[in-house]
């Protein structure tokens, strides 16, 4: 075959469509880490999410509601289209009407309320992957930093905190913290690799006008999703900067944030209207480094009132 007629014969390839399910209940970095790594086994990936009576008839109430779970999971930047109400159950006709080759999963098992795989029928016609769950994170450990109201996340350590299952018995709990009489809260300790496998690595095209945002953005949540689509429309470049741990404690208090700076970050990261991120940006938007260095067209930040820097001054006084 000819090189040509070969390239032809790739270009002729029909895409690759994968089905992914679940709850995304808060959704987090492990979520959308299995979103990436399912688009990655093909060329669209479409998202199918569970209405809250699914979940509550087989797993518990959510924290969220369906519209922000949708919302969640449709600013994820890996997912190319998002069916609410998907049946919990996941079915071989769910997966044709949508034109969808295979189904991923992460790994562990999902079961309905009387305890049968919840992909069964895929697994038995072939259709079923796997990707690797993300260790360190779910909806439940959240809540149990939640509850702790500690500030050991702040620190470097892989396990530290413990909290009594019966304190989170009310919310819908991943697998493999079901059935435990307590549930560890864990730190997720970042590699460079994972923040690489999340980031654009796009740099600004000559002309484009970037914009910078800053904030906590912890639990990632839809009103963040709504600000930073809002502030990636005063230009074509996104550029946010994440406070690092001991700011936002030092200015929110208590235990906040309940997400370290890299977990934060990720999930930052995971949003499609961003294209960077500053790694610990300085509470006050300094003018020199932002318009010098990172060549910065606007400041923008929501119209609700800046609490001020330690040292009592509006940390955008110079924007
Ligand atoms: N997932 C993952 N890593 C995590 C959490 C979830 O890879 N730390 C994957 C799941 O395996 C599934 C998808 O994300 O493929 C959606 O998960 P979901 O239905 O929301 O359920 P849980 O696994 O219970 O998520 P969580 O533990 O956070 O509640």
């Amino acid at each position: 075959m000819s090189s040509s007629s070969q390239s032809q014969t790739i270009n002729k390839r029909k895409p690759i469509r994968i089905w992914v399910d679940g709850c995304f209940d808060m959704m987090h970095y492990g979520h959308a880490n299995a979103l990436r790594q399912a688009k990655a086994m093909g060329d669209f990936l479409v998202v199918g999410v569970h209405s809250d009576a699914e979940i509550e008839k087989h797993k518990g109430p959510t924290v969220m509601k369906e519209e922000e779970r949708y919302a969640a999971v449709a600013a994820c930047k890996w997912a190319d289209l998002v069916v609410p109400d998907a049946p919990y159950i996941t079915s071989l006709q769910v997966m044709d009407q949508y034109d969808c080759d295979f189904c991923v999963h992460g790994d562990d098992t999902t079961t309905t309320a009387d305890g049968s795989d919840c992909y069964q029928e895929v697994k038995d016609a072939g259709r079923y992957r796997e990707c690797k769950r993300t260790q360190g994170i779910s909806t439940t450990e959240l809540v149990g930093r939640m509850l702790l109201m500690t500030r050991d996340h702040h620190k470097r350590r892989s396990s530290i905190a413990s909290v009594n299952n019966e304190d989170l018995s009310t919310f819908s709990s991943s697998p493999s913290q079901q059935n435990k009489s307590e549930v560890k809260i864990s730190h997720f300790l970042p590699t460079s690799r994972r923040i690489v496998q999340f980031s654009e690595g796009r740099e600004p095209n000559p002309g484009d006008k970037v914009v910078y945002v800053d904030g906590a953005f912890d639990l990632f949540h839809v009103g963040h999703v709504e600000f930073l689509k809002r502030a990636k429309n005063f230009g074509d470049y996104l550029l946010v900067g994440v406070h690092d741990d001991q700011t936002v404690n030092a200015i929110k208090g208590a235990n906040n944030p309940l997400m370290n700076l890299h977990e934060r970050v990720l999930s930052v990261l995971a949003c499609r209207y961003v294209d960077e991120v500053i790694i610990g940006a300085p509470y006050s938007v300094d003018e020199n480094v932002l318009y010098k260095v990172y060549k910065v067209d606007v400041v923008a930040h929501g119209n609700t009132d800046s609490l001020p820097d330690i040292d009592g001054r509006d940390p955008y006084e110079n924007n």
